[in-house]
């Protein structure tokens, strides 16, 4: 009922007058009134105003199940959302919630994080109120030799969803780092339970910085978020949202083709280091050469004085010659 009143209100910059919420979701005036002093608690700034009804004024980043619920606009992703004020890490949320059969498209969203998770063991810092850390569940019908492609069709979605809000134009750092102004904006973890040769579940997680103002000094060369980026409040939920439908845009482009080729021209034209000299670091072997962009399997393609070189992703970081890009 809470997403329903939200979505009524949300639809006009009217008064809603009680009696028509009453009467449209059959409730009584006192349950309606009780679903709107949740709702300001929740963050929302509503005017009562007596013989006119209720109005949704402007409001501050309400980032809660039921805000990304009412404007949310996919058929699968997120459509089981659970969203948590505080976890432990919403990728292992999301294996429990797997483990416990949670279908194709669950989205597991928290406030806060109090193990996030970085790739190569790393932590990941997620404080309350400052970014978006969010897992989701799939269970595709694929060799679990292609999940490492989820990885880079995700990055794409969070590279495309953060222009579609905010306007601005990040790069992708393959595989799967989001930069704005050369600096990471988004990291993505990718985790998979595979049985024999089938996937039995992936889950896919995204942390944004979207509202982190100063980062420790070890990572301010490194790290950004979209309120330095932008000057201002970025909704936290319309951007979990703009994610969610990009991915499913994405997930549809890939799947059929269970390859990178309809998406590598935009993923290589989004490609931060596409044509510029890096470092590969692998295990054992390091090595510069000109960064050309990836294949069809998501392979990095480097080309070297001793020809083109095929980078897998997984224990190798590729970095730019003068900084973190
Ligand atoms: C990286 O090292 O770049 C990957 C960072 C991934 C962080 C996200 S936040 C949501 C999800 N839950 C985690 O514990 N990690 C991922």
């Amino acid at each position: 009922m809470k997403t329903k009143i939200l979505k009524v209100l949300k639809s006009t910059s009217e008064y809603v007058s009680g009696q028509e919420l009453c009467e449209s979701l059959g409730v009584s005036r006192t349950a309606v009134w009780k679903v709107i002093r949740q709702l300001e608690e929740d963050g929302y700034r509503i005017e009562a105003v007596r013989n006119r009804g209720y109005r949704l004024l402007e409001g501050e980043d309400v980032f809660t199940g039921e805000e990304i619920r009412s404007i949310l606009h996919t058929k699968q992703a997120g459509q089981n959302l659970v969203f948590l004020d505080i976890v432990d890490s919403t990728n292992n949320e999301a294996r429990r919630q797997a483990e416990q059969g949670a279908p194709e498209g669950t989205l597991v969203v928290a406030v806060e994080q109090n193990a996030g998770k970085g790739r190569r063991g790393r932590s990941w810092i997620s404080p309350k109120g400052t970014g978006i850390w969010m897992s989701l569940i799939l269970r595709p019908e694929i060799p679990p030799e292609y999940a490492s492609m989820l990885t880079l069709v995700a990055a794409l979605a969070v590279e495309s969803a953060i222009c579609r809000v905010t306007g601005l134009a990040g790069k992708i750092k393959w595989p799967n780092d989001v930069i704005l102004d050369d600096k990471k904006v988004c990291g993505i973890l990718t985790e998979m339970s595979t049985e024999m040769e089938r996937i039995h579940y992936v889950v896919i997680g995204i942390g944004i910085n979207v509202g982190i103002s100063e980062f420790p000094k070890e990572l301010e060369n490194k790290a950004t978020s979209l309120l330095l980026c932008t000057g201002r409040t970025v909704s936290r939920a319309q951007l979990t949202a703009a994610v969610a439908e990009a991915w499913e845009e994405y997930y549809e482009r890939f799947l059929p083709a269970l390859n990178l080729g309809p998406l590598m021209e935009e993923y290589n034209n989004n490609l931060v280091n596409r044509d510029r000299e890096v470092k590969v670091l692998a295990p054992g072997d390091t090595y510069t050469g000109i960064c050309r962009g990836i294949n069809e399997k998501g392979e990095l393609l480097v080309e070297t004085s001793g020809g083109m070189r095929v980078v897998v992703s997984g224990e190798v970081s590729v970095r730019g010659i003068y900084g973190y890009v």
